[in-house]
């Protein structure tokens, strides 16, 4: 019998209640806690909770998401039905997300010894769906597991059950006022940056749904992890990525952004959470970008060539101002400049340095990070691309993606790693 998933109902209804409601899933330290605590009252030896955690990761999306309604069914009479239904939705994405957890942290994974180890087992967020969801506008496509999403978008790998063959499809759901606008804009420049022939780093949109209550965009499933899943796991488990490797993978980057700017276009949301590793069918293992939803053109606004009506071009030039993740965005988008190429460069920089300092939540100007560079063997070439990509001064960072792909090559090859 699964041990976890009662012990982390209980745990999520006690502390979570109504905000699973909400979507977010607040003070996770707390729940982590309170789930130790029911294991251990369960009597489980906390090896037996790695055990636990790998049976649970075993159960496929249907079967969890009949699961989580049987236990979600489970809790005291008088629980209001949102609730239990966000407890449900939360429960069935659990297989899933420890299963990739699991993934990342490979034979680095320990037995959990207290509270702490839980949490990166914790969602984030209650899923809008469960998993094996019909949704019309989708036609044969059966949403699986969550793949992730902010406040703007929900993504979910999904799949034809008639066609097993085909390789599976990520489904991005937007419920945002403006949903309609942006996903469409998304498409847009996909289609426009891979029409400009720029087609080993980004998506090809294989459909739109634009005209439901819940808009959508089709794309082909990436089978991987985001570099914030993976940066993040890497070092919580103590593996601190090589400085080659983090060059090698800033070079693959800025040969994509380089594509991108070479368009005049620049992405504007460079972070970990917008770039995946991994491989899309059967292409080769690569570098991704994704959420190309507030790219736009480089140093102006949407302008009169861009085909769209005037209210979505309201909507898409506000974003182009004000949008932005305030960690990796530079000081020129904080201001609420127009973006230009050299923005991206900045953010590739965060990227990188933080890929190696471990640090996820400071801003690079508020942290001293060179010396802890140096002392993780980041050779002084490196140190200078980066501390060029991070500068305040627009003209001491590269020009562009291509520029920093050759000053790269240069250090790879030459610097002693
Ligand atoms: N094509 C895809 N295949 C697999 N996972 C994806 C795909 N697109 C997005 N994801 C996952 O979903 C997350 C959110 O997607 P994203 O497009 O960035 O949406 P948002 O606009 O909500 O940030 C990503 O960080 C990634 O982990
Ligand atoms: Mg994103």
């Amino acid at each position: 019998m699964l041990a976890i998933l009662p012990s982390l109902r209980d745990a999520l209804y006690q502390l979570a209640g109504g905000d699973l409601v909400a979507g977010s899933v607040p003070r996770r330290p707390e729940i982590a806690r309170s789930w130790w605590r029911h294991l251990r009252r369960a009597g489980l030896p906390a090896s037996a909770v790695l055990e636990q955690l790998r049976q649970a990761a075993t159960i496929g999306p249907a079967q969890s998401a009949e699961l989580a309604m049987e236990l979600a069914a489970g809790v005291k009479v008088w629980t209001e039905p949102p609730v239990r239904a966000g407890l449900a939705r939360c429960l069935a994405q659990m297989p899933a997300l420890i299963r990739r957890e699991l993934q990342i942290a490979g034979s680095l994974q320990t037995v959990p010894a207290g509270p702490a180890d839980l949490l990166p087992f914790l969602p984030q967020r209650v899923p809008t769906f469960l998993p094996n969801t019909r949704r019309e506008e989708l036609g044969d496509l059966i949403l699986g597991e969550f793949r992730g999403g902010g406040n703007f978008a929900e993504v979910y790998e999904a799949r034809d059950p008639a066609r097993p063959d085909e390789p599976a499809r990520a489904v991005k759901l937007s419920f945002h006022p403006e949903g309609r606008h942006l996903l469409a804009h998304e498409a847009w420049m996909n289609d426009r940056i891979r029409r400009r022939g720029c087609r080993r780093g980004v998506l090809p949109v294989l459909a739109l749904c634009l005209d439901s209550d819940v808009p959508a965009l089709i794309y082909p499933a990436v089978a991987g992890f985001n570099l914030q899943e993976i940066l993040e796991g890497w070092h919580r488990h103590g593996r601190m990525p090589q400085p080659r490797w983090v060059a090698v993978l800033m070079y693959r980057l800025a040969h994509v952004l380089g594509d991108v700017h070479s368009c005049l276009f620049v992405h504007r949301d460079i972070k970990p959470g917008n770039l995946m590793i991994g491989r899309f069918e059967n292409g080769r293992h690569d570098i991704l970008l994704i959420d190309l939803g507030i790219a736009g053109p480089a140093a102006r606004l949407s302008g009169d060539d861009w085909p769209q009506a005037d209210q979505r071009r309201r909507i898409i030039d506000r974003v182009l101002i004000y949008g932005h993740s305030p960690l990796y965005a530079s000081p020129g988008q904080r201001r609420h400049e127009v973006s230009q190429a050299r923005d991206d460069i900045y953010a590739a920089g965060v990227i990188a340095i933080q890929a190696i300092a471990g640090d996820f939540v400071h801003r690079v100007d508020d942290i001293a990070w060179q010396p802890i560079l140096t002392a993780r063997g980041v050779p002084r070439e490196f140190l200078d691309v980066l501390q060029a990509c991070v500068s305040v001064k627009e003209h001491r960072r590269p020009a562009d993606g291509h520029d920093l792909a050759a000053r790269l090559e240069e250090v790879i090859h030459n610097a002693e790693w």
